[in-house]
């Protein structure tokens, strides 16, 4: 009597669990999910436009959807300075004349101006500062027009407007040095190769750099 009793439970389980198995099926045959939300979640894109497919525009009401946002019109990076002057002659003049090395200088500081000038400049403008760089004299590079050396009439503010923004054949170095660095390389040239009487008394960069530590102490307890 037991013994039968359990044959038919277990073929009962046997047919539930071959039907269970068996019956439920998606429509497109897959097995059913639980929560499928938690498996397949929303594919958010951070760099596409949903309103915009292949270059087909779609769905206007997802229209300007990206999770990465553009900045605000006129954000600037944390710790970038803006720069004044527009990159034309007026105001490669106007630099020449208002802008003045903000940094005073020291050996050490000339000392940073020459190992960026190594970095940087050296390869067209050379060791002595003459243009004999080794670009210059594998002629990959055309005879530079500008020679560092005493007397040479440039100004450091347009010293500073042409290292931002290039000239002639000389490239923007903006995107590789700071200001700060751009202003130590102008001491280097014109202490080191024009051997003017470099400027240790800048009351301004005192102001500068307290602004800065200032702004350090107070970011740090943030
Ligand atoms: C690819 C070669 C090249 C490199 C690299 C280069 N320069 Fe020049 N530089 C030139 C040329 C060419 C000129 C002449 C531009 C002109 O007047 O047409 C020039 C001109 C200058 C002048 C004169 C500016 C003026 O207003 O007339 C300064 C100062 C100067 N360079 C500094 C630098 C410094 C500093 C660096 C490194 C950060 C640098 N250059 C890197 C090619 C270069």
């Amino acid at each position: 009597m037991k013994r039968t009793y359990l044959n038919t439970l277990s073929k009962l389980t046997l047919i539930a669990a071959v039907i269970s198995i068996t019956s439920c099926k998606e429509k497109n045959g897959m097995a059913p999910e639980y929560m499928p939300d938690m498996y397949r979640s929303p594919a958010v894109e951070p760099y596409v436009d949903y309103g915009e497919l292949r270059g087909q525009q779609g769905d206007e009401s997802l229209k300007n959807k990206m999770t990465a946002k553009q900045p605000v019109k006129g954000t600037i990076p944390r710790g970038f300075q803006p720069y004044a002057y527009q990159n034309n002659f007026e105001d490669y003049e106007k630099a020449g004349v208002n802008l003045k090395n903000p940094i005073s200088y020291s050996e050490d500081i000339e000392k940073e101006g020459k190992e960026l000038y190594g970095m940087f400049c050296i390869h067209c403008h050379g060791t002595t500062g003459q243009g004999d760089g080794s670009l210059v004299e594998r002629e990959k590079f055309p005879p530079l027009p500008v020679k560092f050396a005493p007397g040479l009439a440039i100004s450091e503010g347009k010293m500073f407007h042409t290292i931002t923004y290039g000239k002639g054949l000389m490239g923007s170095h903006a995107s590789q040095l700071t200001q700060e660095e751009r202003w130590k390389i102008i001491h280097y040239i014109r202490a080191g190769f024009m051997e003017e009487k470099p400027n240790t008394t800048v009351v301004d960069s005192v102001i500068v750099e307290q602004v800065i530590e200032e702004v350090a102490k107070a970011t740090e307890t943030e």
